[in-house]
Formats: C-alpha cells, structure tokens, sequence
C-alpha cells in the first residue's frame, strides 16, 4: 500500500519512523494505493513541498487501475500546492477514495468467485480423468430383499453419487425389466427364475464393459442368486432388510393390500417365500438407517474392493 501522509518537510524522519508515522496518523491518511503505483509517481516525491509518500504492503491491481491512482494522487498533489487542503476537498478526495476501493473490492470478489469455479471445474476434470484411467470397474451390486424394502430408493442414491463422479452407471430394475426384456414373465418361481437369469446375463455384459451395474430385484431365491454370482466375476449382493411387518405398512404400491385379499398371488412374503441371503457382502436395514446411510454402506464396499476411488462419498 502507498501511504500519504502530512509532514513538514523539514521534519527529518528515517525510514522506520515514516512506518511509524504512517501507521500513528492512520485516520488522516488521505489514500491508500497499490504499492506498483508508486512507480507511475515518481514525480509526488519532487512536486510535493510538504508530502512524503510512504510504502507498505501490496495487494495486486490492474494497470489501468494503478494509472487511474497514480493520475488521482498527482491530481491531490497539485491541488494541495495550489488551493491547500480544505474540509470540502478532502470530503470530496475521501468519497472518491472510497469508491475506488468499493471498486477493488468488487474485483477481488469477482477474482474470488472465478477462483472457486476454476476449482470445481479442476475437480469435475480431475473426477473425468481418473475414470478414463480406470479401464477395470465394471461391478454388479445386485439389491434384493422384498417388495417395498427401499432397494430402487437405494439404487437411484448410489447411482447418483457414482454419476456425479463420473462412473458409467447401469440400473436394471425390476419394475422396468418386466416391461421390456423380461416382458411376458410373470411371478411363478420358474418365471422368477428366467427374469434373474436375463437381469444376469444384461448384467454381465455391461459389467465387462466397465459399467457399475445396479440391479434391483426382488429374486427371492437364494439358488438362483448364487447362480448369477457364479456366472458374473464381478458381483456384491447387497441385502436391503426390512421386515414384511414394514414392509407391509409401507406398501407403496398397495400389492401387499391386493396380495392380502388374494387378488393377487405368489406375492413375495405373503404366498411366496423370500430367502434371505446368508452372506451379503453389504446389508441395509432400511428401518433402522437413512437412505443415505444405507447409499453410504454400498459405496464404501465398493471403495474398499476398489471398483471406486477414495473420493467418492455421500455428499
Ligand atoms: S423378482 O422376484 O422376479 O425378482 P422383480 O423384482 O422382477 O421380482 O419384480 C418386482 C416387482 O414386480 C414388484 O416391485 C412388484 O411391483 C411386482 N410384483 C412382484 N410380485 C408380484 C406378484 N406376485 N404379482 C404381481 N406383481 C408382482
């Protein structure tokens, strides 16, 4: 920073005491510039009787602010030699002074905005490179548990979080499956069976493709899950957990009523059996945790068996 500061120019002061000086008369210091203008005015030190210019600090600023202060100073200078200072012409400085440091600060808002979205974007760029890098993160996390047990909830958290890190991510739900590559298929255990097996083998093609599969089925059989863990290399069972009783007092898509009054049959947990897995390598117990502590469970699997990287977490 420049300071200005009244003295007689007979008062003989070294360097240190002009710091002094500078820092005791603070409240009448008539302006504050950039140090890099104190170059463009190297005439004050000549015009001026009775003004010695102080140097402190310097932030940075653009010359053609630097130009605009040094061109004021000199015009203060010159006005001070020929009218000396009045109230109303230090009123007046001291308003324009404050306008151009309100227009500093402006800038420098503006500087520090741009340099936090140059961060985000370095992130987003760094997050792009490092899935490039990886050519082996092809997974399926196959969800199953009952109907209304909170797996699509689940499934649509993590898929979100692995996109925005930029993972390629596929969710095959059960729901959607049944209208299009399982269409026809209906409840019976054997049909049951043929709609995992073809969730399955989608799975694996895609897995083997580096894409993060999530796979959100009931597939209330133990045997075939394990068939499907056989035949995929890459897979995470992950047990979504929460008793027919919640399940049931959910019912958001009022089956568990239309099972209960028999106007629907083999529904899972009512007429037909749910086996639940004996060794998932994730469980969440959707009536005890959140969403997100349960969207958190499977990401951090996935971290720790490093088809992710440390980075991703439960924002
Ligand atoms: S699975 O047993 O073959 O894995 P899947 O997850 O694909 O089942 O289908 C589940 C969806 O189908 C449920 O969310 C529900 O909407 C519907 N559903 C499940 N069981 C029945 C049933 N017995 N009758 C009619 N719809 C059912």
């Amino acid at each position: 920073m420049l300071y200005l500061a009244q003295v007689h120019k007979n008062d003989f002061l070294d360097q240190h005491q002009l710091r002094l000086l500078a820092r005791q008369e603070a409240d009448n210091l008539w302006a504050i510039i950039p140090e890099e203008a104190f170059i463009l005015l190297g005439k004050v030190k000549i015009m001026s009787e009775n003004l010695l210019v102080l140097v402190e600090l310097s932030p940075t600023g653009d010359i053609e602010r630097l130009e605009d202060a040094a061109n004021w100073v000199l015009h203060l200078v010159q006005s001070y030699l020929t009218i000396g200072i009045t109230p109303e012409f230090l009123q007046h400085e001291a308003e324009r002074a404050e306008h151009w440091r309100q227009s500093l600060t402006l800038q420098n808002q503006d500087l520090a905005r741009r340099s936090l979205e140059l961060e985000a974007r370095r992130e987003q760029i760094q997050a792009l490179e490092e899935s490039l890098k990886r050519d082996k993160n092809g997974v399926t996390v196959w969800f199953t548990g009952l109907s209304g047990a909170g797996k699509t909830t689940i499934c649509e958290f993590v898929e979100k979080q692995l996109r925005i890190h930029g993972y390629k991510v596929e969710v095959l739900d059960g729901d959607a499956v049944r209208q299009n590559l399982c269409k026809g298929l209906g409840f019976s255990k054997e049909d049951r069976q043929e709609n995992i097996r073809r969730i399955g083998f989608v799975a694996h093609l895609l897995a083997r493709n580096n894409v993060i599969v999530l796979v959100s089925a009931i597939s209330p059989y133990r045997e075939i899950r394990e068939q499907v863990r056989q035949s995929i290399p890459s897979f995470i069972e992950v047990y979504v957990n929460a008793s027919l009783e919640v399940c049931e007092q959910r019912d958001v898509k009022g089956l568990y009523k239309k099972a209960r009054s028999g106007e629907i049959k083999h529904f899972i947990g009512i007429d037909d059996p749910y086996e639940i897995p004996l060794r998932p390598e994730v469980e969440c117990k959707t009536n005890q945790e959140s969403v997100a502590e349960s969207a958190t469970k499977v990401l951090e699997k996935l971290k720790e068996l490093g088809y992710i990287v440390a980075r991703v977490n439960n924002l």
